[in-house]
């Protein structure tokens, strides 16, 4: 049978399919059903963006060929599924799970886009507000405190869980949020 993503409790592993959230939308120019991660939500505080939107999922969008440079991974993290006056207008629809091969951990430019988005304003007060915090732990893994995210299905990488919608880091170990990086103010 396969897995439910949000019955995992181990990191996802390429080549497997597994059942994800997808939810049909315009996003990138196309109109198709999307892996997500997380909920739908708004980021009025700090990151001061306020029209509903879902994050989505790069483990398993198989990009184009054309898509698949650095550009688009940034816009991957970057630009989550939204819902306006110009697209998916009548609103966003629940998600439905869908079977899926993962293709790959994580978006592979996270880190690179991590140190791009510390650099601003808005980063900078939500990692402030978030830093120290103490995540729970929901029986399979650690659960971002920020959107109630389970991430018991995402690898570490030197021992740190680095939430994929708003890149909260997480020490795997004890569950702490961790600074942003060493030198900038929390
Ligand atoms: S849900 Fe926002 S950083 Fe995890």
């Amino acid at each position: 049978m396969t897995p439910r993503l949000d019955q995992l409790a181990a990191p996802v592993e390429i080549g497997k399919f597994y059942l994800v959230p997808t939810v049909e939308a315009e996003w990138y120019g196309r109109v198709q059903p999307w892996p997500v991660i997380g909920p739908k939500h708004s980021d009025a505080h700090c990151l001061r963006f306020e029209e509903q939107h879902y994050h989505p999922d790069p483990r398993f969008i198989a990009a184009r060929r054309r898509d698949d440079d650095y550009n688009f991974w940034r816009f991957v993290a970057a630009a989550p599924i939204t819902t306006n006056k110009r697209i998916n207008s009548a609103g966003l629809p629940r998600p439905v799970w869908r079977r899926r091969k993962c293709l790959r951990p994580a978006n592979p430019w996270l880190q690179d886009i991590f140190e791009l988005v510390q650099l601003n304003g808005n980063w900078q007060c939500h990692f402030a507000e978030w830093t120290g915090k103490q995540a729970k732990h929901d029986g399979r893994g650690w659960v971002c405190p920020h959107r109630a995210v389970p991430l018991a299905d995402h690898a570490p990488v030197a021992g740190v869980i680095t939430c994929p919608l708003h890149m909260l880091r997480i020490d795997a170990d004890t569950g702490v949020v961790l600074p942003p990086l060493e030198g900038i103010a929390a």
